[in-house]
């Protein structure tokens, strides 16, 4: 499993430096200062190049003073506002379900710039429940289907599945109507990628008041069966930072609970999420 914990000493060494940081700017230039930190990126991309996700275990660092954003700043073009999403009881925003999601990769809807790196912290746990997150590995996928099922791997990398949505991102400014029809999966220059929103698939479908062809939904429900059957499960402490390679990799997490206290405040999983491409 790749998991890069820091020591305790280099925590609190790199929280020193940060100290006095006011802001984000600030921050990421105390941090390219420092071969410390230096080496502990040279690392969490090693690992993300090999695996294709690495979970990285920073304590109380991770939430210190910017250091997050700083963070996603050093994995290529900075995405856009970092989320901060907790679980709701009326909000139709996928992040903030209470039901388990299924496997996807995020923004798969955006054709040209799909993000191609996601960061995940929690910053706050589950009040009842022990919640993971699911990781599949596309290159894991192919090798599966290569043998046990090479007709719908065929089928996964020839057959354009449809999606829909309004606008890139839920709280995202522009809300124009989006269509794509590609297939699930492709294979370029440097591997096996995956594009894939069942929530966007089955939007295109309600909208357009039509019934999903069957052997499409077919194909998606075999696809996931198999992908669930190679799914690590990841568990993230408060202050563990997941990093996942976006397009060479599904992801999804358990369901959650809510807790309701005396004032009618909902106290329940806390993440923030960003993106780098
Ligand atoms: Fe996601």
């Amino acid at each position: 499993m790749a998991i890069l914990k820091i020591s305790d000493e280099l925590q609190a060494e790199l929280k020193t430096l940060l100290k006095s940081s006011q802001s984000p700017e600030e921050t990421i230039d105390i941090l390219s200062k420092s071969t410390k930190f230096s080496n502990l990126l040279t690392s969490l991309k090693k690992i993300l190049k090999e695996d294709k996700f690495v979970q990285f275990r920073g304590g109380e660092l991770s939430n210190y003073n910017f250091f997050f954003t700083a963070l996603v700043n050093c994995f290529g073009e900075y995405y856009g506002v970092i989320e901060h999403t907790g679980i709701k009881i009326d909000c139709d925003y996928t992040g903030c379900s209470r039901n388990q999601l299924v496997l996807h990769n995020d923004d798969a809807i955006d054709i040209e710039r799909q993000p191609q790196f996601g960061f995940i912290q929690v910053i706050k746990e589950d009040p009842i429940f022990k919640v993971h997150n699911g990781i599949v590995l596309i290159r894991e996928l192919i090798r599966e289907l290569k043998f046990k099922d090479p007709d719908l791997l065929n089928s996964l990398l020839t057959v354009p599945v449809p999606m829909c949505s309004y606008g890139i991102n839920y709280d995202g400014e522009n809300k124009k109507r989006l269509v794509v029809k590609e297939p699930i999966l492709s294979k370029d220059s440097d591997g096996y990628k995956v594009r894939f929103d069942f929530e966007r698939i089955n939007f295109y479908y309600k909208e357009k008041n039509e019934k999903q062809p069957y052997e499409e939904s077919k194909m998606i429900f075999d696809f996931l069966q198999y992908a669930n059957g190679i799914k690590k499960a990841l568990f993230l402490e408060v202050g563990d930072i997941l990093i996942q390679n976006n397009k060479e990799t599904l992801h999804d997490r358990d369901e959650c609970s809510i807790e309701l206290g005396t004032n009618g405040k909902l106290n329940s999983r806390e993440i923030l999420v960003s993106f780098a491409r």
